[in-house]
């Protein structure tokens, strides 16, 4: 596999917090993290026991806020970066598909492309799991998150023009993906979370990198304030018009398509490649797993269920979806976004 790719068995923040990689810099963040740790605010888990809210946002107490905190403490961001910031069950994993495929365009052809044979969470690096890894990352860096745009260092959104892509979803079809995935990587020794419990708990805002809609907002704004900088994308507009966004995409990244390349076909053989129906039935994406540390590893078919609009709504009750929908409209009141009913 070409060295740009990194390690699907992306293990190195497990190997980093167990103290295996001696540094100075990750042991201060852990002397930080065990300090603060038990005097943060704890709710109910949906994979883990509980979360813990720091900074106004609810994290996992291990992985996700050891990343945050190791992010905002050390991580170097090049201006060539290039973020594809999402909150969980939005559409990361195509995403990644889509923003790797439309920018090694040229590197790889379609009969043999690493996407066939790698699920897009290995193709493209998560910044709070890798930390140590990206150093040696040739320019320019592809990598994810899932840290809201308000928690992210200076040197990251204000001091380098570093690009996000951001990729919001309606919150009812995020809720209910969300607690059908978590409850897949519950562990067996906590009962599993029931709709109603979930259905709380993510309108308290009470979910991985939650709440919802403060996520969303906070990339919104910036996408208005810096329009250059933060490229805001629907999970709906990328179902109806798969096509038209990725041709935004490549603009956006410095990545054009160019008239050749959409007459022979390009940006569709991107879309076909990236599509639910191809990715999901490949042996990779049904059969192997993802290595995110040593504690979590997911089957690869996980991120892969329906990819449908409006499915959370079939699982909601007509009371739920009522409330749902009124904390949407409350939240994002005056932002000039909008989700469908
Ligand atoms: P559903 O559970 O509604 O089917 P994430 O990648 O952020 O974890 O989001 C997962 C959601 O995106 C799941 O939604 C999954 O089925 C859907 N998804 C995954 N790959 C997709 C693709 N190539 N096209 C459309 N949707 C996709």
């Amino acid at each position: 596999m070409d060295s740009f790719l990194p390690s699907p068995d992306c293990d190195t923040i497990s190997k980093t917090y167990n103290g295996q990689i001696d540094s100075h810099l990750i042991q201060k963040t852990n002397e930080g993290y065990r300090e603060i740790l038990p005097n943060l605010p704890r709710g109910k888990g949906w994979m883990t026991e509980h979360l813990v809210q720091y900074q106004g946002v609810w994290l996992t107490p291990n992985f996700a806020l050891k990343g945050l905190m190791w992010v905002q403490d050390h991580f170097k961001p090049r201006s060539t970066d290039i973020f594809l910031a999402t909150f969980p069950k939005t559409g990361t994993t195509w995403l990644k598909a889509l923003t790797f495929a439309t920018v090694n365009r040229n590197r790889y052809g379609f009969a043999d492309h690493p996407l066939l044979t790698t699920v897009p969470h290995g193709c493209l690096p998560f910044l709070e799991a890798c930390p140590n890894d990206l150093d040696g990352f040739p320019s320019p860096r592809l990598l994810s998150t899932h840290i809201p745009y308000t928690l992210l260092p200076n040197s990251m959104t204000v001091n380098q023009s570093c690009r996000f892509v951001y990729i919001c979803r309606d919150p009812k079809d995020v809720l209910v993906s969300k607690w059908l995935f978590m409850n897949k990587l519950r562990p067996k020794e906590l009962a599993p979370i029931s709709l109603e419990e979930a259905f709380e708990l993510f309108c308290q805002g009470i979910s991985h990198y939650g709440p919802y809609w403060d996520h969303v907002l906070g990339y919104w704004k910036a996408s208005l304030e810096t329009p250059e900088k933060v490229l805001f994308l629907k999970y709906e507009e990328l179902k109806e018009e798969p096509s038209v966004v990725v041709k935004r995409l490549g603009e956006f990244l410095g990545h054009p398509f160019s008239l050749e390349e959409v007459s022979k076909g390009v940006v569709e053989e991107i879309v076909k490649l990236c599509s639910f129906e191809n990715l999901s039935n490949l042996e990779v994406n049904k059969s192997s797993v993802l290595k995110l540390s040593t504690q979590i590893i997911i089957d690869n078919r996980h991120f892969f269920r329906k990819g449908k609009v409006g499915d959370g709504k079939s699982y909601l009750t007509d009371e739920m979806i009522k409330r749902i929908n009124e904390i949407t409209s409350e939240k994002l009141l005056g932002s000039g976004l909008v989700f469908g009913s």
